[in-house]
């Protein structure tokens, strides 16, 4: 049976390892530890999916709970992906947010498809930016 609870503990070797085991280490930080702390250390919202002991899914979000939510990753185990857990995960983190809070993330290229099957539209206005703050 897999277990869903808040882990806004989470080792960081742990997530470490399911980045590796999703596929979605190509996409983050991997190869700087202290980086990857930080993400689990300053994230206001850390949801797991455990088989037994072993972490097999997460979403860790940004948020303030009332208004917006940056669902910035969104993981589960090759062996485990199709069975509901990544639904599980984004149901269990909108159930700790204010009913009206929006949802908002960048999917990976592979995932493009994925998030309109699970309600998600969409935006054509969003922007990012990132790099060295350039002063004109
Ligand atoms: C994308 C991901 C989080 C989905 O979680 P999951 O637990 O496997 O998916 P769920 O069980 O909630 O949903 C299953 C459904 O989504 C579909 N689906 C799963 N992954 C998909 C993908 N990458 N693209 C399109 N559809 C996908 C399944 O075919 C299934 O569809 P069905 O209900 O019509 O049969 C997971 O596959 C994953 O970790 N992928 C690698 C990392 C990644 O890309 N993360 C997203 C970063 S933005």
């Amino acid at each position: 049976m897999i277990r869903f609870a808040i882990d806004n503990n989470l080792k960081v070797e742990e997530f470490h390892s399911l980045l590796v085991r999703s596929g979605l280490a190509e996409r983050r930080p991997v190869e700087n530890m202290s980086r990857l702390r930080s993400m689990l250390e300053n994230a206001d919202l850390i949801l797991t999916a455990r088989w037994e002991d072993t972490l097999v899914g997460v979403a860790r979000s940004v948020t303030d709970f009332v208004y917006c939510c940056y669902l910035s990753d969104l993981a589960v185990d090759r062996k485990f992906q199709s069975q509901g857990i990544g639904e599980r995960l984004m149901h269990e983190t909108q159930k700790h947010l204010h009913p009206e809070a929006t949802l908002i993330l960048l999917s990976a290229p592979a995932a493009t498809h994925y998030y309109p099957k699970k309600g998600f539209k969409l935006h054509p206005a969003a922007f990012t930016r990132s790099g060295p703050v350039v002063l004109e």
